[in-house]
């Protein structure tokens, strides 16, 4: 039997009594059953190497990986593509330099957001595992969280009968979060210009069958079945407010990272997530992350699901930005849901 010991008053729990390298599949359901309902789950010092880290995952679903962002010449750190790299390090083991492309582009991570969203299949949850952290203190040690679905219930009623009644489409890129964190260097990037994909902002939670604002920081512009584009100048006052409510103080948690070891998983259809302060800072902070895809019937929203998922090209030097996928690199196939 799991402990869940709530971290927030709505969402949010640390698991006691879990080993992830041996949990048993009566385990690996009541792991299930608590992030339905909590959303996210700290899991303290779990000694996972990288085989672990994906051999569990695995048990959860199909993972994504990162084959489609590897540019040519790029060097990993690590041999398993389906570990994201959500840290500050270099192939070298150096805190990358902040003028790198890649410093800039993880910018983006500290702005409340949901993995995947601009992607045709969504996520369902994601695995985050501390390998290298800074010194307690130095900044860089949280995560924080933000409760999506008590959001959603708490809006006033005329905003929600909004939501309900025109359904609106969201279109999501990640040149749009690349952007507001980082307007300089990506001053001619023109999120409008890039490939956005399309899910329904308001979306039942299949597991724990509660309505979801699935909003979040690479969320660009909406539309509606009825009407098409939503007028620029409203949908992005209602992004901005829709973002800003999930983002306020009573819906928002903090997680501090204690060791090496420590493993959060969330669900980002429940949940949105960003890097505290000081995760792209000068200490080493290396953090790996698995990616599920969503199973659920509404996994690619109003997206084909022949559609490849974009990979992000810009090149700093000429300005030149394309959502298309490295040509040295085999197109990921997705998987259809059945
Ligand atoms: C991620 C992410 C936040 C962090 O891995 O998707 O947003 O604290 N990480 O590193
Ligand atoms: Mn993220």
């Amino acid at each position: 039997m799991l402990t869940f010991t709530p971290i927030h008053s709505t969402f949010g729990a640390e698991v006691q009594g879990a080993d992830l390298a041996t949990l048993p599949d009566a385990g690996l359901q009541e792991v299930k059953t608590g992030i339905a309902k909590y959303g996210f789950l700290v899991f303290r010092d779990m000694g996972l190497d990288d085989d672990g880290h994906v051999a569990f995952s695995k048990r959860l679903g199909d993972l994504d990986n990162i084959a489609r962002f590897i540019t040519p010449g790029r060097k990993l750190r690590y041999s398993h593509v389906e570990l994201f790299d959500a840290g500050n390090m270099d192939a070298d083991g150096n805190v990358l330099d902040p003028d790198s492309a890649r410093a800039h582009q993880a910018k983006g991570n500290g702005i409340f957001h949901v993995d995947s969203s601009f992607n045709p299949r969504r996520a369902s949850y994601c695995l985050l595992r501390a390998v290298e952290l800074p010194p307690a203190g130095a900044g860089g040690n949280t995560t924080d969280f933000a409760d999506s679905r008590t959001a959603y219930d708490a809006l006033p009623t005329d905003l929600q009968q909004q939501l309900l009644k025109k359904n609106y489409i969201g279109r999501h890129c990640i040149a749009q979060s690349r952007k507001l964190a980082d307007p300089e260097f990506y001053h001619d990037l023109d999120p409008a210009s890039q490939p956005h994909m399309r899910h329904y902002i308001l979306q039942r939670h299949e597991p724990s069958g509660r309505l979801n604002l699935y909003v979040g920081a690479h969320l660009h512009s909406l539309e509606t079945e009825a009407s098409g584009l939503v007028d620029a100048d409203e949908s992005t006052r209602l992004i901005q407010q829709l973002n800003a409510h999930v983002s306020s103080a009573p819906f928002v948690t903090s997680v501090t990272w204690q060791q090496p070891g420590d493993i959060i998983m969330w669900d980002n259809r429940a949940v949105q997530h960003r890097a505290g302060d000081g995760s792209y800072g000068v200490h080493k902070r290396d953090m790996r992350r698995t990616t599920v895809h969503d199973d659920s019937p509404t996994a690619w929203g109003l997206n084909a699901t022949s559609t490849a998922m974009p990979g992000f090209v810009y090149d700093p030097t000429s300005g030149n930005t394309t959502g298309a996928i490295s040509a040295e690199l085999p197109a990921p196939v997705p998987v259809a849901v059945s």
